[in-house]
């Protein structure tokens, strides 16, 4: 059975290394582990209401999905209040952002993703906000609208951003 644990941004530093080599299996965007830390891992760590939430095999990971408090002035919601300013302006400032999720591809499709969604927003209440694809078969958009999330808008032809309230 997978067990899902949730750290906090100083117990994750312990996590750097195997969350990046599934980082890079899945999304692969990043040179190396080091401009990964630098530019990703280490700065949303040390953000206030960061929180990782892991899945783990025996020990193994096998997904990840982490987020934090957002707010004005970070890159993301910068490029909301540019693309989408109605819904910066609604979004945008106390609200939780989920960054991440990713599961190994040979653990998908048996509900690694769901857990650790339901994880990572455990005892939040109010709104959360993330970017993903804009395709509606996409299975991390399908895993989002199962659990409430709703558009609110499109960056680009290929980006959307969810939004979900949490009472
Ligand atoms: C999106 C992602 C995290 C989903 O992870 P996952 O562990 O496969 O997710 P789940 O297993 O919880 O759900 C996925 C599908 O498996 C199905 N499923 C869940 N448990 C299952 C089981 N025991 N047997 C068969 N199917 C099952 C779900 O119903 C869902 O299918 P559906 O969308 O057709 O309803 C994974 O595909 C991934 O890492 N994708 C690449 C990264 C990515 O796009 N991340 C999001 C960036 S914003």
């Amino acid at each position: 059975m997978t067990r899902i644990d949730i750290v906090d941004g100083e117990a994750a530093t312990a996590y750097a290394a195997p969350v990046f080599a599934l980082y890079d299996t899945v999304f692969g965007d990043f040179p190396d582990e080091d401009a990964w830390r630098q530019q990703m891992y280490d700065r949303h760590r040390a953000r206030d209401g960061y929180r990782l939430a892991v899945a783990l095999d025996d020990d193994q990971l096998v997904g990840c999905a982490w987020g934090y408090h957002g707010d004005h002035g970070q890159f993301w919601p910068n490029l909301v209040v540019r693309t989408l300013p109605d819904v910066a302006a609604e979004w945008i400032g106390g609200h939780f952002e989920f960054v991440e999720l990713a599961v190994a591809p040979a653990a998908r499709r048996r509900g690694v993703g769901h857990r650790l969604h339901d994880a990572l927003l455990e005892g939040l209440t109010g709104r959360a906000l993330l970017g993903t694809s804009s395709g509606d078969d996409d299975p991390a958009v399908r895993l989002y609208r199962s659990r409430g999330w709703r558009t609110l808008g499109l960056l680009d032809a290929e980006r959307q951003v969810m939004g979900l309230v949490r009472p």
